[in-house]
């Protein structure tokens, strides 16, 4: 499997010949290098229907008919806006062609903003566990820290966790280290950082604050294989 990091929250797996991405948010992402016009994946996982996660979405899945797999309201939502999904809560999985899907509790809140300042309710906030190939890739989303991050390490040992590090909206470094502490995963990701002047983090001082367990602070476009 291929995973590689396009700033804010965007993931990008490559597992089973398709292509998955993570809450695309693209346009208003000063720090991605993907273009909206150029994304054609087969499937979007969204975390939650905040308008930095959502981002594109609706674009891109309406050019290359991609299937939304998100929180059950939000995917809701996005179904009234013609596309294709499917939805799911905390704690359920599901087997797809492409790989098996969990949510997880996130500790966050959860609306998306339409173009008209319309609030929509969009359910519960999730974390994204993705398992395919063997591995285990576990997006936590917006997250603060809470405990039962280690009931998800127990319960799924983890390969690789793509950690919030941006502090104010999630978890800041010293908090994320220690998520890293509670999860154990093999190596761990810093993301949501540095997008907004608010999040401004140093990804090198969360890899300091952890001990005992790999930090990889990938580039935009960085490619990482496992
Ligand atoms: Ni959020
Ligand atoms: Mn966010």
């Amino acid at each position: 499997m291929q995973v590689s990091y396009h700033g804010h929250s965007i993931v990008k797996l490559k597992t089973r010949g398709k292509v998955i991405l993570f809450d695309p948010f693209i346009t208003g992402n000063h720090l991605t290098d993907l273009i909206v016009e150029d994304e054609k994946p087969d499937v979007i996982l969204l975390t939650h229907g905040h308008n930095d996660h959502v981002g594109d979405t609706v674009a891109i899945a309406k050019s290359c008919e991609a299937l939304i797999v998100a929180p059950f309201e939000l995917a809701n939502y996005l179904e009234s806006q013609g596309l294709n999904v499917h939805g799911m809560n905390p704690g359920g999985s599901h087997e797809f062609d492409f790989g098996t899907v969990k949510l997880t509790k996130a500790f966050h809140s959860s609306s998306y903003t339409t173009r008209g300042n319309e609030v929509v309710y969009t359910g519960q906030p999730a974390g994204i566990l993705f398992m395919a190939e063997g591995k285990t890739i576990y997006h936590a989303g917006d997250t603060g820290l809470f405990g039962d991050m280690e009931l998800i390490g127990k319960r799924h040992p983890i390969d690789v966790a793509f950690l919030p590090i941006g502090d104010n909206f999630t978890m800041g470094p010293t908090d994320a280290a220690f998520a890293v502490e509670l999860l154990r995963p093999a190596v761990s990701i810093p993301i949501h950082f540095n997008t907004f002047p608010v999040i401004k983090q140093d990804p090198a001082l969360f890899k300091t604050l952890v001990k005992g367990h790999q930090v990889k602070v990938l580039d935009v476009g960085e490619i990482l294989d496992c």
